[in-house]
This record gives structure tokens, C-alpha cells and sequence, in this order.
């Protein structure tokens, strides 16, 4: 099957900067109608000014998904000036790079709220203005969520503990619902990005204290991750590793699990030795 969001409605979570910003992009080109959300109003009013310029029909609507008021007059807002919803991208996340024994209930409470909890509370609003695009659009035609998680939701990294609980949950989430919401017509999507060079790593990160070499600098640009969304949507792919690091990941993790945990381990291994000689 494949999926055209040419006039369908599309939100993306986490439009203000990263992937999300570069998705809204690919997605008015593909002549999607596009609502964009994350709590930067400035970022994201910028970003629909740009995309309203060029010929697209988009909106922001600026809120923190955690908090329910604001979830709740988002899908007000977005039924009010659309009419309705046919794909949803959860993709608003931020990250904890840092030891467990030093980490704090505060930041594991953060990084579930932002990358579980309301993602999850978000489709369950959601989900019957989905099934009524499914119901009310022409024979063929599905709706869809697309989460973006990461393969830390697939194994485990060290220093990211509270990051990788997050993004597991979100993947069982994502599989339990695939299941779901088959009887409502609508295709729920996974995409595993792996390391990715943020615009903002200050903001990215609640904590950058890891002890783990990982080359942020040097990781996949976020244009590419959000290539491979759009692929995923229009390919109705339920699953897919994006890059090279999170496709070599998925795979020896399936085929030479023994080789991922050496490979960790040594990159925990090799921090501790340089940290041993820099004193
Ligand atoms: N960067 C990586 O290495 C990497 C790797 C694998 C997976 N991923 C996943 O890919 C997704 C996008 O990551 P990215 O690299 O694009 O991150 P990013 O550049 O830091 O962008 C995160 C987005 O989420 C929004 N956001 C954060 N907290 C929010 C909240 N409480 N309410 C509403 N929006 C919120 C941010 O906007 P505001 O700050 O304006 O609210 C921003 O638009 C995340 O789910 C992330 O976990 C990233």
C-alpha cells in the first residue's frame, strides 16, 4: 500500500526544531496540510509563516504535551480550523545522557512524561477523529500514527537508562496498538532513529554527563530521520530502522545479540580507560 497525504491532515509533535521541523518541511512538499505543535510559539510560528509562504496550508499550535489542559485545546484547536485528523506523528522527545546511580526520580519522571506519557495520552484523544477519517475517507485510504521512537527503544545504551525505559515502553505501546486499532482502520507506525545531530543540544538533553564515547557531532543529520519517516507513511512501513547505526543495531541485535553487549561494553570500557589517563 501506499499512503498520499497530498490534502490530508497531518500534526507533527515536536515541529519547532530536529526532525520534526525537518518532517513539516518533506510533508508540505508532498502537499500535506499540516498542524505543527511543541512549546516554542516563536520557532513554530516562524517555521508555518515559512510553509504558509510557499503555498501550505499549516497552522501551529503551540503547547507542552505533558500538561492536559494544553493537549486538550490542542485537538480542539486542530478540529476547529481542520475539521479533522488523518495522520498523527508523535515525535516531540527529549533525552538524559548520564549514569543511573548519579540520575534523579525528577529527570526519570521527565523523560517518561515527555516521551511516553503524552505521547500516549495524545493518541487516546486522537484515536476516534482517526477512525472517523477512516470511516469517512474514500475505499483504500487509512489513517495513521506514526511514533517516533529510537532504537534505544530496541536495546538498551548505557548512560541513557531513563531515555531507553522511555522508548521501550513507546515500542510496546506502538506493537499492543498496531493490534488495537486494526479494527479502527488505522496503521500504527514505528521508525527507529539511532544517534542524531541535534540543533540544540542543550535542549535536547536534560543531563550531558554520559560515560560513553557517542560522537553527537558527527551523527546522522536529522534531514535523513525525517526522510525516513515520510518513507515509512507513505510506504506504510510498521517498522523501520533509520540509519546506519540504528540498522546495524536492529539486526545483530536479532541475528549476534552477544556482539551488540560486547559493543557497548567496550564503549563503556574505553571511556573509563581515557578518563583513567586524563586523571
Ligand atoms: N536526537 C537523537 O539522537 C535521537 C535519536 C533517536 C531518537 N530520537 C527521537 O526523535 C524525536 C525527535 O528528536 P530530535 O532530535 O528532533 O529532538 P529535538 O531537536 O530536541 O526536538 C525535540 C522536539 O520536541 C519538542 N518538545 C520537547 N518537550 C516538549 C513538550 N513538553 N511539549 C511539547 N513539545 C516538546 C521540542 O520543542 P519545544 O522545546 O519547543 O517544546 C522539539 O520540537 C524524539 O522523540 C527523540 O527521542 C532522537
Amino acid at each position: 500500500m501506499r499512503r498520499d497525504v497530498r490534502g490530508r491532515v497531518v500534526l507533527v509533535t515536536g515541529a519547532s526544531r530536529g526532525i520534526g521541523r525537518r518532517l513539516a518541511g518533506k510533508l508540505a512538499k508532498l502537499g500535506a496540510r499540516l498542524a505543527l505543535t511543541a512549546r516554542s510559539a516563536d520557532d513554530l510560528a516562524k517555521l508555518a509563516g515559512d510553509l504558509r509562504a510557499d503555498g501550505t496550508d499549516v497552522e501551529a499550535f503551540p503547547a507542552d504535551l505533558t500538561d492536559l489542559a494544553d493537549r486538550e485545546r490542542l485537538v480542539a484547536s486542530v478540529i476547529e480550523r481542520f475539521g479533522g485528523l488523518d495522520v498523527l506523528v508523535n515525535c516531540a522527545g527529549v533525552c538524559s545522557f548520564g549514569e543511573f546511580s548519579t540520575s534523579s526520580e525528577a529527570i526519570a519522571r521527565r523523560v517518561l512524561e515527555v516521551n511516553f506519557f503524552a505521547p500516549v495520552e495524545l493518541t487516546r484523544l486522537w484515536q476516534p477523529h482517526l477512525t472517523r477519517s477512516y470511516e469517512g475517507g474514500p475505499a483504500g485510504w487509512r489513517p495513521a500514527v506514526v511514533n517516533v521512537a529510537s532504537i534505544c527503544g530496541r536495546w538498551g545504551i548505557p548512560s541513557m537508562s531513563e531515555h531507553c525505559a522511555s522508548k521501550h515502553a513507546f515500542v510496546g505501546l506502538t506493537e499492543a496498538l498496531r493490534g488495537e486499532f486494526e479494527r479502527f482502520g488505522i496503521d500504527v507506525l514505528l521508525v527507529l532513529p539511532g544517534l542524531v545531530r541535534s540543533d540544540d543540544l542543550n535542549r535536547h538533553l536534560l543531563r550531558n554527563e554520559g560515560k560513553i564515547y557517542l560522537d553527537f557531532e558527527g551523527a546522522q543529520p536529522s534531514d535523513e530521520v525525517a526522510d525516513g519517516v515520510v518513507r515509512s507513511l507513505i510506504r506504510n512501513k510498521s517498522e523501520a530502522a533509520v540509519g546506519w547505526v540504528s540498522w546495524g543495531v536492529w539486526w545483530s541485535r536479532r541475528l549476534f545479540p552477544r556482539a551488540v553487549r560486547f559493543f557497548m561494553q567496550r564503549k563503556v570500557w574505553k571511556y573509563a580507560e581515557r578518563e583513567r589517563s586524563t586523571g
